[in-house]
């Protein structure tokens, strides 16, 4: 069955030209389409304008089953979500608000809450508790416009416990209708049982954790929080080599309290992303550009945790690659709607609409290996993508901290109307 959707005001295709990602002044190129009209079934078949449309029918080049009149809304492609925590147990309000009477997110860890915090309450939760929760925020996310989305483990950090975080993540798999990959994430915090012994941990992530994961082939990605305080960059090389050696492809979060050249080992060791990047340094960038590491930003930590942002000018202006996402966690950023990232991009990154726009579509695809089938409103493509009852795509930004989707659509198939 062939929909055509024609008196689309503004059509962002993003317009990719068949590249699996956009660097630097190429994000400024989002394919807008004026009165645009969009084919398609499961996937996109055909987009133009409304005229070329009309023509095309008549000539018998294109043959829709129904044609629907958008009357003049604004479509995107559905954004990708490639960097969230959105499985995990229990609250951390009560440090929020700590938080917000002065205390910093790094004193809250060393009195025992943040990261430690979660893994308590993980520890003690059912699988299925674990499941009720995540499903919970994919949904959310998919009525804010997200269309994949990736999940980290990292809140067990014992055998059982990170498995049981990944067995969760996998039963989304199958119940959320979008595509979700999962990364494992033994090392984002040293457990209290080695505080003192952190090598013995990393022993344990390099001899049983990840060889048990790639063995029940339960993550397409591993990940590490490499920063002062938590892993060194010689920890993270070993973790990630013993990856790599099983198979997995590599994700980091790097140099997100301080510079410590983790965005350089990203590059080194061929990750698809490095991520979060507050204090990268000018060498990291160099770095990262050769190895072609995309840099995933994620303004909402720097905004919920007080910190300086990501220098995002700078990376696209040396013509990184930069991919935008939630990180949404129950510590450091607690949401899961990519228009609210897509606002802080732009006001507090100065990145441009357009650059926003490719960063939470086709980079956030790329970011995940998934360009070559979702991003981009191209033929070809999945038919994945957002209604939003604006005029133009610059209303998301202008009229801002409101859900502007009215219409979810996954693999050419309504799932939400709001
Ligand atoms: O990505 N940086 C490390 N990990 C998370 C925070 C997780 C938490 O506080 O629970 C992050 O910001
Ligand atoms: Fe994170």
């Amino acid at each position: 069955m062939q929909t055509l959707f024609t008196n689309i005001n503004s059509l962002v295709t993003v317009n990719s030209n068949g590249c699996l990602k956009k660097c630097g002044y190429e994000m400024s190129d989002i394919g807008e389409i004026k009165d645009g009209a969009l084919l398609f079934d499961d996937n996109i078949i055909w987009v133009g304008t409304t005229d070329e449309a009309k023509r095309n029918i008549q000539s018998g080049e294109i043959k829709p089953d129904k044609i629907v009149d958008m009357k003049g809304n604004t479509i995107l492609p559905g954004f990708v979500d490639s960097h969230t925590h959105i499985v995990f147990a229990g609250d951390r309000s009560n440090e929020f608000a700590k938080r917000l009477r002065g205390a910093t997110y790094q004193e809250i860890a060393a009195e025992g809450g943040g990261i430690i915090a979660t893994v308590n309450a993980v520890r003690n939760a059912s699988i299925d508790e674990l499941v009720e929760n995540g499903f919970k925020l994919a949904m959310s996310a998919l009525r804010h416009g997200t269309t994949a989305m990736e999940i980290k483990s990292g809140y067990g950090l014992d055998l059982k416990n990170e498995l049981k975080m990944l067995q969760a993540i996998k039963k989304l798999k199958d119940m959320v209708p979008i595509t979700l990959k999962s990364t494992f994430l033994g090392a984002h915090d040293i457990p209290p049982e080695y505080q003192n012994n952190r090598d013995k941990y990393v022993d344990l992530i390099c001899n049983e954790m990840l060889t048990a994961v790639a063995e029940q082939n339960l993550a397409d990605y591993c990940d590490a929080f490499i920063d002062k305080g938590y892993y060194t960059i010689e920890q993270g090389e070993r973790i990630f080599q013993t990856a790599l050696d099983l198979g997995l492809k590599l994700k980091v979060h790097a140099d997100e309290l301080a510079d410590v050249s983790a965005a350089s080992l990203a590059a080194k060791m061929v990750a698809v992303s490095a991520d979060h990047l507050l204090f990268i340094s000018d060498k990291g960038i160099e770095d990262m550009k050769k190895s072609g590491t995309i840099a995933t930003l994620l303004p909402g930590t720097a905004y919920f945790i007080r910190m300086p942002y990501a220098p995002a000018r700078k990376m696209l202006e040396e013509g990184l690659a930069v991919a935008i996402a939630t990180d949404c966690n129950p510590g450091s950023c607690f949401t899961e709607n990519m228009q609210i990232i897509l606002s802080l991009a732009v006001i507090n990154m100065k990145m441009t609409a357009e650059e926003a726009i490719s960063a939470a579509t086709l980079n956030g695809a790329a970011a995940l290996e998934l360009s070559d089938r979702m991003g981009s409103l191209e033929p070809g493509k999945e038919a994945n993508f957002i209604v939003c009852n604006t005029p133009s795509y610059t209303d998301i930004f202008y009229h801002f901290a409101v859900n502007h989707v009215s219409e979810v659509w996954v693999k050419g198939e309504k799932l939400i109307t709001n």
